[in-house]
């Protein structure tokens, strides 16, 4: 097939390095990185309508969209439109993500448990909800904000202070003018995946992210430093409750709104006494569990992705290898705060035949140059490995690690604690 993957990140290159490693595909990415040109041909066509067209001149068989600004945009529908077939949801199904009040009313409508909450673009109605709560108290902005919009205020007067910023528009612009002011959940937090085709779904090994900066959870909120798979803090009583409390409702509840969900539902879990409550939906796969899910599955990704894009996912199992993956993001020196200056990325000669055989790195934000790589942007890269245990798959992820050099490169190196301890 010719399949084409929107999007730029280590996310788009892993899922094209799982088609790649199909031997039986032709890629392209638009706008891809440095590194997707290594598996494909990265192309430049911002403009969806006019994708679209080159996407029907040039034959391209499936489309899939890696991040949540061109299915909040609306593309799956503009495809739709000219007759291609597209893996993602269209854009009233896509709201899901693109705005947390519309989130958290329909995770109210569909019954499904999640933290007590208020959304207004009122002030004075946040504040009297905020004066009713035990802190910490949890504000975020309505729209898309790059993984920024979400504050854990440790005091009211702090929570107040957040909500006027993003009201007032100074915070986040118009993504702020309204908010979710909600209860602190505590507990630990899963991200759980489930692939849809408006009708049918099935649900992949739930994985476990690691959102701040530093060693055993601590700094600012990040993208992801890390994550693995499958993770034994789940069992099979919160997959059940998962399934039955929150995706059986949710896919028959979005039939029932006429936005029937396709793509692939990323499930923000918090765990809390045992009992899974809904933190978020996004409506794309998450970055970096996308990179440690993707060499988990046997299934070919392409068969997979097309039968969900083509009301067909029942004809398909999902076959997934008995292994685990665990991921470390490579970030550069100023991540998350502000940008870092370009360094070369200079790989060694991998010559211990263990970590040469289980081990990869998916590329993010990476730029090449007279066949070098260099780093542009936060997380530049992340160091994945396999093995017959999370510990086998740690350590040679972390081996791998050590041989991946750029100047100020960041690492966390406590990826996968959760399930060690
Ligand atoms: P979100 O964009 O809603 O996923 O929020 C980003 C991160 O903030 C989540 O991954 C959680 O770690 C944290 N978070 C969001 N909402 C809550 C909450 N109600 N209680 C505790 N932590 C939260
Ligand atoms: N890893 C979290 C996200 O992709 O939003």
């Amino acid at each position: 097939m010719k399949i084409l993957i929107l999007g730029s990140g280590g996310r788009e290159y892993s899922m094209g390095l799982s088609i790649y490693n199909e031997n039986e595909h032709e890629l392209f990415f638009m706008p891809g990185n440095g590194a997707t040109s290594r598996l494909g041909k990265n192309i430049n066509i911002p403009d969806y309508n006019e994708l679209s067209l080159w996407a029907k001149e040039n034959n391209i068989e499936l489309t899939i969209v890696g991040p949540e600004g061109p299915l909040v945009d609306g593309v799956v529908d503009i495809f739709k439109e000219n007759d291609l077939v597209i893996f993602g949801p269209s854009r009233a199904a896509a709201k899901l993500e693109g705005s947390k009040v519309y989130m958290k009313n329909m995770l109210k409508k569909f019954n499904v448990p999640t933290a007590a909450f208020i959304e207004t673009s009122i002030e004075k109605d946040a504040y009297t909800f905020i004066d009713n709560m035990d802190i910490p108290i949890v504000v975020k902005a309505d729209g898309l904000c790059a993984g920024k919009g979400v504050i854990i205020a440790q005091s009211k007067n702090e929570a107040k202070a957040a909500v006027k910023d993003m009201l007032d528009g100074n915070s986040f612009g118009d993504a702020g003018r309204s908010v979710v002011v909600e209860e602190f959940l505590d507990g630990y937090e899963l991200s759980i995946f489930v692939i849809c085709d408006g009708e049918n779904y099935k649900v992949l090994p739930a994985a476990q992210d690691h959102k701040r900066i530093g060693n055993g959870d601590t700094g600012p909120n990040t993208g992801g430093m890390g994550a693995y798979a499958p993770t034994p803090l789940v069992n099979d009583e919160i997959y059940k409750k998962v399934e039955d409390r929150v995706i059986i409702p949710t896919l028959e509840g979005m039939k029932n709104e006429g936005a029937p969900f396709e793509g692939v539902l990323f499930i923000g879990v918090m765990v809390v006494k045992g009992e899974p409550i809904i933190l978020e939906y996004n409506v794309r796969f998450g970055d970096p569990e996308c990179e440690i899910l993707m060499p988990l599955l046997k299934t070919p990704l392409s068969k997979l992705l097309y039968k969900a894009s083509t009301k067909d996912l029942n004809s398909i199992e999902i076959e997934l290898k008995d292994e685990f993956a665990v991921g470390v993001v490579m970030a550069s020196a100023n991540y998350p705060y502000s940008s870092s200056s370009s360094a070369e990325i200079i790989i060694d000669n991998i010559v211990d035949e263990d970590i040469k055989n289980n081990t990869h790195i998916s590329y993010a934000g990476v730029i090449e140059e007279d066949g070098k790589l260099f780093t542009s942007g936060g997380r530049i890269l992340v160091c994945v490995g396999i093995g017959a245990s999370i510990n086998e798959a740690r350590n040679r992820a972390y081996a791998l690690c050590g041989q991946v050099h750029f100047i100020g490169k960041k690492i966390r190196t406590d990826i996968a604690y959760q399930a060690l301890k």
